[in-house]
């Protein structure tokens, strides 16, 4: 038997629960530490009820260098607010320096950062990681291998696009309520609203499903981006109201929004391959302003002789509770559950339906076996590239280049940008 990869967090909130829930089915990793300024109880508990806490238990320690430094773990999941990735990678950068063994791999969650600025600081920060000690970036794209997505990805592109030609169109929407921490409510703690929040699935995955399986990501190249943002709910009463009774303290979205609402629409040229020099199309939304059971999750893709149509919130099982059933509010049902009687969606596995436990399989087998993993840090660094330009096409009203000098600038929210 292999030797477990031994995982370290940075993080304890909803996603890192996420993760470890998938954990259950992966082979061959453990959760060994973590680091959260905000408190590892829950983590903790969850960690050892799953069964996936090392025989030497789960350490909660007191820095993210700390962490880098702990020889007895391997690699390191970043799944921390999103205004702490360079602070972050650098501390990790520092721990690394200290090490005896070397560190395998960092995965780090979506977005990669705030703005292209500094996603390019943490892709920097992870090459001299990797030029120091061999450990490979992974940029956490759960929707890449979500069984659906990788399914019908695989179906269409043998049997459709083998026949009558590459695919064209892809479209990508993911909508909720609106997020469960306070932070996400603060555009200059988030770096946007429901544009960074979302989009960055949408687009990867469109992006993903327009790739010709084995092909680079390289082989399409985004030449232009239109995009619009909007306030469509939280700003007005008695929404505004609510959020801040919700959360308390000075949260105040009304008079500091981001977006509630975002779409974009990007044209990536082909580069390689019998139709290079063609263009393609992808379409993406991204909501907090959607209430329906759950969240709504719908991709496409579709050629000249065939489409592919994914609704991920209807998983086959539903359960119904009538009127007199009124039991507590939660997501026990579906993440982003909006309620808890009438016909209501349950997903039996949901780590593995979002494709949490693919991606844990593939990231952690890649670092144990000391390959690259994809996607990389690189990836995430283009998607950031392509939610700035969607501010400045919403911004400006035009047609944007996401290479243009003004993107690589743009820190949107940024109170010293
Ligand atoms: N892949 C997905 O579908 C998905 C879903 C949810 C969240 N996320 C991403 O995961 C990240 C965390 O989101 P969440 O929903 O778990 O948020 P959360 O509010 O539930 O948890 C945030 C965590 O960040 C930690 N933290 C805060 N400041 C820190 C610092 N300076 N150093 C280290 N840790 C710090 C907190 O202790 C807490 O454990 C975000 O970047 C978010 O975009 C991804």
């Amino acid at each position: 038997m292999a030797a477990p990869l031994r995982i370290g967090f940075v993080g304890a909130g909803f996603i890192a629960g996420f993760h470890l829930e998938s954990l259950q089915a992966v082979r061959d990793v453990e959760v060994r530490a973590v680091f959260s300024p905000g408190g590892a109880a829950g983590f903790l508990e969850a960690a050892a009820r799953l069964g996936v806490a090392s025989a030497a238990g789960v350490e909660a320690l007191d820095s993210a260098e700390a962490l880098a430094a702990h020889d007895e773990v391997d690699a390191i999941w970043i799944c921390a607010r999103n205004d702490t990735r360079v602070e972050v990678i650098e501390a990790l950068e520092r721990g690394c320096a200290r090490r005896k063994a070397p560190l395998l791999g960092i995965a780090c969650e979506k977005p990669l950062a705030r703005n292209v600025a500094e996603a390019e600081a943490v892709c920097a920060a992870m090459d001299r990681i990797h030029a120091a000690t061999g450990a490979h970036g992974a940029y956490l794209e759960d929707m890449l291998f979500a069984p659906g997505l990788a399914r019908g990805k695989e179906v269409l592109w043998r049997r459709g696009a083998g026949v009558a030609g590459r695919p064209y169109l892809a479209r990508a929407s993911e909508e909720h309520a609106g997020p469960h921490s306070e932070w996400f409510w603060r555009p200059e703690i988030a770096g946007g609203g429901a544009l960074v929040d979302m989009m960055c699935h949408s687009i990867e995955a469109a992006r993903w499903l327009l790739t010709e399986p084995g092909a680079p990501r390289a082989s399409l190249r985004p030449i232009a981006v239109s995009g619009s943002v909007a306030n469509l709910k939280w700003v007005h009463e008695p929404y505004a109201s609510q959020l801040k009774a919700r959360f308390g303290g000075d949260l105040d979205w009304a008079a500091n929004p981001s977006e509630d609402f975002a779409r974009a629409t990007i044209t990536w040229r082909v580069e390689s391959g019998p139709d290079a020099g063609r263009e393609v199309l992808s379409e993406t939304s991204s909501s907090w302003c959607y209430v329906g059971a759950g969240l709504r999750h719908e991709f496409q893709l579709l050629g000249p002789e065939y489409a592919l149509d994914i609704d991920m919130s209807r998983t086959g099982v539903e359960v119904f509770f009538s009127r007199a059933v009124q039991g507590s509010v939660g997501e026990d049902l579906v993440e982003k559950q909006n309620a808890e009687q009438g016909l209501m969606p349950i997903s039996p596995d949901e780590a593995a339906h979002y494709g949490y436990v693919g991606e844990n399989r593939a990231f952690s087998r890649a670092f144990a076996a000391g390959r690259s993993p994809e996607p990389g840090f690189a990836a995430g660094l283009e998607v950031t590239r392509l939610l700035m330009a969607t501010y400045l096409s919403a911004s400006e009203g035009r047609v944007v280049d996401p290479f243009e000098a003004a993107v690589g600038s743009l820190r949107p929210f940024d109170p010293a940008g």
